[in-house]
């Protein structure tokens, strides 16, 4: 199970370890794109994605692995993720970052990832978002 943040000696898990493995990075994806394709509040983030999201589930998890403390399975495979200039061709502002966001905490509820665990990496995630924005608005 999930450890708790708070623990004695947790303050040194990563995200990773407390997420518990790249199984649960991959279930943590899969509903964050199963909510983006289905939930109408997503809909202008997925307007902005491919009609097959397979690939964008792929990238998406060997990313996180990483990003998350796990072995670094996107660099390996394509380099380093230039992620703000690799969202550069979609237009970005506050409501499709709002909209991304809320696909991944749908996606952590989905899971019962604990909650003090959620509102961090939440936190965390929220920060690489908002850095994606490249439109005002
Ligand atoms: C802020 C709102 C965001 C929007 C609207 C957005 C949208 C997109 C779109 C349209 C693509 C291209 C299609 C695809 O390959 O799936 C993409 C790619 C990607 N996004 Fe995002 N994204 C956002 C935030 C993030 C965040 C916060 C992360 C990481 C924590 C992330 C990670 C990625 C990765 C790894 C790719 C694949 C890049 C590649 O190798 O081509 N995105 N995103």
């Amino acid at each position: 199970m999930l450890n708790k943040i708070g623990e004695p000696g947790s303050s040194t898990k990563t995200f990773f370890e407390l997420l518990g493995g790249v199984e649960q990075i991959r279930a943590l994806v899969e509903h964050f794109y199963d909510v983006m394709d289905t939930d109408v509040k997503a809909e202008g983030v997925r307007a902005l994605h491919p009609a097959d999201l397979t690939a964008s589930r792929e990238k998406l998890f060997m990313y996180l692995t990483g990003w998350t403390g796990g072995p670094q399975l996107y660099i390996e495979r394509y380099g380093h993720p230039r992620l703000r200039a690799r969202h550069m061709p979609f237009e970005i502002g506050e409501s499709e970052r709002d909209q991304w966001m809320y696909c991944m905490v749908r996606a952590m509820h989905l899971l019962q990832i604990e909650e003090p665990v959620t509102v961090k990496l939440a936190e965390a995630l929220w920060g690489v978002a908002d850095f994606m924005r490249n439109r005002p608005g």
